[in-house]
Parts: structure tokens; sequence; C-alpha cells
């Protein structure tokens, strides 16, 4: 059975990303599993930690990001780009210690969202070049953009509105067929 490493770009209980984050997963096609990667603890990337052995927390995302099919993100922008300890989570996993390659020729589905008007654009296109580079097969448009996201979400985290829940639905149809 597929299987997607769904990663949210911010920590905070109340995330808007991880409401659509798990909007997204509940809208998977049938048969395809998701679970979502938790780098809370993922230490700041540095090469001479990397030189005593992978940390435990990088070993283990490291671990679910070489089993998966596939990726999900949904992520805030920060300044106009990714997230830094998003960033720094990518960083660690494009580290290489066999050899392998988390991203490499996988499908990757990206989202995002924000109260203010620019939708994660800037984000979402820093994103997309990071994970070019490594290999990540990035989804084509039409993408999930979701300005204002304060009010498409009610208190349960379901989409209350129905562009962004078909746009949302359209993308994981899209990552669905790409991991099937
Ligand atoms: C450090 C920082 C930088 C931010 N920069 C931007 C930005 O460049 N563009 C934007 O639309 N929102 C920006 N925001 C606002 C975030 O979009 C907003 O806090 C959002 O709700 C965070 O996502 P979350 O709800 O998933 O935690 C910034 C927030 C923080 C904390």
């Amino acid at each position: 059975m597929p299987r997607i490493l769904a990663l949210c770009g911010s920590l905070r209980a109340a995330s808007l990303n991880r409401r659509l984050l798990r909007a997204g997963i509940a809208m998977l096609p049938a048969g395809v599993e998701a679970e979502i990667a938790d780098w809370r603890d993922l230490p700041v990337y540095d090469e001479d930690l990397e030189a005593q052995g992978m940390p435990a927390p990088v070993a283990a995302l490291r671990a679910q990001a070489m089993a998966a099919q596939g990726f999900l993100f949904a992520t805030p922008e920060y300044n106009w780009s990714i997230p830094g300890g998003l960033k720094n989570a990518i960083d660690w996993l494009s580290r290489k210690p066999d050899g392998t390659q988390p991203f490499a020729g996988k499908p990757v589905a990206l989202m995002g969202a924000t109260p203010g008007p620019g939708g994660t654009v800037n984000a979402q296109s820093h994103l997309r070049q990071v994970l070019y580079l490594l290999g990540g097969q990035v989804l084509p448009p039409p993408g999930v953009f979701v300005q204002g996201a304060g009010g498409r979400f009610d208190d349960a985290g379901a989409i209350t509105d129905e562009p962004t829940r078909k746009a949302v639905e359209t993308l994981m149809a899209a990552l669905g067929k790409a991991v099937a």
C-alpha cells in the first residue's frame, strides 16, 4: 500500500497549515496511507554533529522518508520563504550516509496557507526549487495556495470554503495517482 510522509512547516498547535495537512490526508484516495512527520526534536544541522553519527530524531525521520512512496507538504511562509525549521529538516534529509536520497524520483505535493493575501507563493516557490535539486517530482499546477486562511476552516479543522476544498481534493487525487 502506498505511503505518504506528510510534513507541516509549522509546529504550533493551532496551525492553519496543520489543519490543511490533515484535511488533505483525509482526502487521499482509498488505499493510500499517510503519516505526519514530527521534526520538532531535530537539532539544527551541523556537519560536526553529523560526523558523530545521525542524531536519533534525524535517523527516525530519515527512515520514515525512505519508506515513503511520496510526500505532502503544507507550510506557512516566513519572511517570503520556507520556515527555517522545515528547511532544517529537509537539509538533514538531504544528507546521504548510505548514498540514498529520500526524495529522489518520488512525487511531492505542495500546499500552503496564510492568513494574509500572499497564499505562500514565495515559500512554495523556494520549496519547489529545493526539492527539484533533491530529485523530488513536485506535482505541477494547479496547486493549493490558501490566502485569508483564518476564515477557511472551522474549529474542528475542516475546510469550510468550497473552492479551497476542491483545490485540495484535486491535488490529493493527483498525488494518489502519482504514487499508485
Ligand atoms: C517569522 C514569521 C514570518 C512570517 N512571514 C510571512 C510572510 O512572509 N508571508 C506571509 O504570508 N505570512 C507570514 N507570516 C505569517 C504566517 O503566515 C502566519 O503566522 C501563519 O498563520 C503561520 O502558519 P500556521 O498557522 O500554520 O502556524 C510570518 C509569520 C512569522 C512567525
